[in-house]
């Protein structure tokens, strides 16, 4: 088992990492969060795959353990989907003490963090993910959301979870495409942090895309890494975190305008490639970087373009609406050369529109 401490002093948990540790679930938690009851947030994907074991080991530990199923799918991060699932925590007993779980990907930790970051104003959180995506990013950070119309993620709060029990196991049950979504976001990682990580993504495509379990270890935990220094660095987002944010905001707005057609990471690897070359034609990196990013995602199985035409100005409305807007502008995070990011609010429509044709339709 690989471990990874997220060191926010009071606030500082653990990331395991391993197969088969899912099991282990109630015993790890008996010491951090003793409670009577707790409650096990799943979707009907997950649940049947992963619930009862989950379950059996909350209740071997002594918590009156509930589990509720979810739809699967983007539209579940709701307002509607929270304000249903507070009654079953009522139902169930859940109190201050009681700890919640998030069981599977990064849309039922989001919204389970949510509701475990406002029931109670604030009760222990718990994240067990089972995608790629939550593995490498979604649960790490204590960023919780629900979308609403006008956007995504627009409605959340900051909640750190007590724990992170990634079970690499559970990986073998999900469908390629998430495998491949969940790998834009390590490229990410790559891109604004660790030249080295981006490098050894080059050099191992095949065994990555294989699911060696050894490399898939390996790729979480030098993730896990990334993503936990920079968030201990700057928890709520004052400064460097935003440079996660690469490739999010044409990405979000691709992933708002086509209706959650397309997964997170998908609509991430497109926005990470238009990102690159508004830095291209910023003459911040030269276009054989930019190309090399590109590559990379295709060789990666990962769209480098839109699935089908997108407007400029429709996309440039979902980025105004953005979290990442201060003052009415845009921010964008622009790579200054792999490894390395800086963020800047004052792209020009041009260049925004040089970066929506790198990615437009073929
Ligand atoms: N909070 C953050 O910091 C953060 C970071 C990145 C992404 N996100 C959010 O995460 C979400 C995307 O997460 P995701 O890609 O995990 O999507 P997801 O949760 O929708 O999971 C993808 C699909 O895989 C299924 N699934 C999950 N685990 C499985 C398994 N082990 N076996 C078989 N099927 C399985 C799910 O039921 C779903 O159909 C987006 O809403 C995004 O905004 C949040
Ligand atoms: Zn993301």
């Amino acid at each position: 088992m690989r471990t990874v401490e997220v060191p926010l002093e009071a606030r500082a948990y653990p990331i395991h990492i391993g197969p088969g540790l899912l099991p282990s679930l109630g015993g790890r938690l008996a010491e951090a969060c003793p409670a009577p009851t707790a409650a096990i947030i799943s979707d009907d994907n997950v649940a049947p795959l992963y619930g009862k074991i989950a379950v059996a080991s909350m209740k071997h530990a002594g918590y009156r353990t509930a589990l509720m199923v979810i739809k699967a799918g983007e539209q579940s991060k709701s307002l509607a989907m929270a304000s249903g699932l507070y009654g079953d925590l009522a139902k169930a007993s859940i109190e201050r003490t009681s700890p919640v779980i998030s069981l599977g990907g990064g849309v039922v930790g989001d919204l389970t963090g949510f509701i475990a970051a406002t029931w109670l104003r604030g009760v222990p959180f718990v994240q067990v993910p089972t995608t790629l995506e939550a593995d490498v990013d979604a649960a790490v950070g204590g960023k919780t959301a629900v979308n609403h119309e006008a956007g995504k993620n627009l409605i959340g709060a900051f909640h750190q979870p007590r724990m992170v029990l990634i079970d690499t196991s559970t990986l073998a049950t999900l469908g390629e495409r998430d495998v491949r979504a969940g790998l834009a976001e390590s490229v990410k990682h790559g891109v604004i942090r660790d030249a080295g990580l981006f490098a050894w993504h080059e050099a191992n495509v095949e065994a990555i895309l294989g699911r060696d379990e050894e490399v898939l270890a390996e790729l979480i935990e030098r993730n896990c890494r990334i993503k936990a220094e920079v968030v201990a660095t700057d928890e709520r987002e004052a400064g460097l975190r935003a440079i996660l944010n690469f490739g999010h905001t044409i990405g979000h707005a691709i992933e708002s305008d086509g209706h959650y057609a397309l997964r997170h990471g998908e609509c991430v690897a497109i926005g990470m490639v238009a990102a690159a070359r508004i830095a291209v034609v910023r003459e911040m990196i030269p276009g054989s970087e930019a190309d090399r990013i590109t590559a990379l995602l295709d060789r990666l199985g990962l769209p480098t373009r839109a699935p089908r035409p997108v407007d400029v100005g429709v996309l440039m409305a979902y980025m105004l609406q953005d979290k990442k807007v201060a003052g009415g502008r845009i921010r964008f995070v622009l790579p200054t050369r792999i490894g390395e990011v800086v963020t800047v609010s004052d792209v020009s429509e041009e260049e925004i529109a040089a970066g929506v044709e790198a990615i437009q339709a073929e």
